[in-house]
């Protein structure tokens, strides 16, 4: 019975252990405690196994009826010591395992907002992409989240329709996004906490609570890097947006203006509140709408324009009624300009680019 279970998950699992998605291979502190817990439960778990299933044998090799005694065992209904028994180990299992829980739970809970060492962050959900603010960098950003290495990000976290859910396996598990309207200068139903990376690289993030037809495609990454090329990041990412030196880009420019400025900013020091995602890095993106391949700029053209031309059929229902939506450009634009403002889009790049090895 065991074996087939066994073989099961071994299948189940193989693909785990991937260390840009995996809980199993930790990256970050919150993680890394989240799966000694794990790790702790697990033990405790086959230990109890290991009682049973021994138990079980014995019972069935040493009490099994024999050919003819037809007398009946000794009954132990109503023994108080082994009612106490099994009433006090699970008793006791269960205290240890929520003492560990409840602390790793607040610890990870955690206000750094007042903490003058801890990078100050905003991540604001939407359907369906991700949106990062640096209150005290005083810039924006999207879809790709870049931390320095080994600092405590506090993250003030909330969404601006449903509920999503923050998720990056590696560095730190689940937390909700609830909608969250500012009444009184305050935010309401924000969730607060704290992580950290502890290596660099590129991890992947999801959004792990069912928020509509796409989902499954609201995916985002996020960028460590160390301290001082972080600090470069935002350095580049604070100057103007570069102007086009070709007329093929100026007339995308043009376009661009007439057709998208209304709801994406070109710039990450634009901080108004706009209902599309900031374009500052566009040529830089891992992944264009989180999930379109960006290996390299042909490719990220591509999915740009692929995004650009029918957005829904990259992700189902991405007009929810009563958002804001990407509409479709494929009726809207000619073929030229289309490739003309993809051309423009694709200037809009910061000279601090991500690590490689970063496809999806
Ligand atoms: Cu957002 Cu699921």
């Amino acid at each position: 019975m065991y074996v087939p279970l066994f073989t099961l998950l071994a299948l189940a699992l193989a693909g785990c252990g991937d260390p840009r998605v995996s809980a199993l291979v930790p990256q970050g502190s919150n993680a890394r405690e989240s799966l000694s817990l794990i790790q702790i439960s697990a033990y405790i778990m086959f230990g109890v196994m290991g009682v049973v299933i021994f138990l079980l044998a014995v019972v069935l090799i040493r009490f099994r009826a024999k050919p003819g005694d037809r007398t009946i065992p000794k009954q132990v209904e109503g023994s108080n010591l082994l009612e106490f028994i099994w009433t006090a180990i699970p008793v006791l299992i269960i205290t240890v395992l929520s003492i560990l829980t409840v602390r790793l739970t607040f610890s990870m809970a955690q206000d750094h907002s007042d903490d003058p060492n801890a990078l100050k962050l905003q991540v604001i959900a939407h359907q369906y992409w991700w949106e990062f603010r640096y209150p005290d960098l005083g810039i924006v950003t999207a879809q790709d989240l870049y931390i320095p290495v080994g600092k405590k990000i506090s993250v003030e976290l909330w969404s601006t329709d449903v509920i999503h859910s923050f998720w990056v396996p590696a560095l730190t598990g689940k937390m909700d996004a609830n909608p969250g309207a500012l009444l009184d200068g305050k935010r309401q139903n924000a969730n607060r906490f704290s992580f950290d990376a502890e290596t660099v690289g590129v991890f992947l993030g999801k959004c792990a609570e069912l928020c509509g037809p796409s989902h499954a495609l609201m995916e985002f990454k996020v960028v460590v890097l160390p301290e001082d090329e972080f600090n470069r990041w935002v350095e580049a990412m604070k100057k103007p947006a570069p102007k086009p030196e070709t007329t093929k880009a100026a007339a995308g420019e043009q376009t661009f203006q007439k057709n998208c400025m209304a709801c994406h900013a070109l710039e990450a020091t634009d901080t108004a509140n706009r209902p599309g995602p900031n374009l500052a890095n566009i040529g830089n993106r891992l992944t264009i709408a989180g999930v379109l391949p960006a290996g390299d700029d042909a490719e990220r053209a591509a999915s740009l324009r692929r995004w650009i031309e029918a957005p829904n059929d990259v992700k189902p229902q991405n007009d929810v009624p009563g958002t804001v939506v990407m509409p479709p450009f494929k009726d809207k634009l000619s073929p030229e300009e289309l490739d003309q403002l993809v051309d423009f889009l694709m200037l809009q790049k910061v000279d601090v680019a991500p690590p490689k090895a970063a496809a999806r």
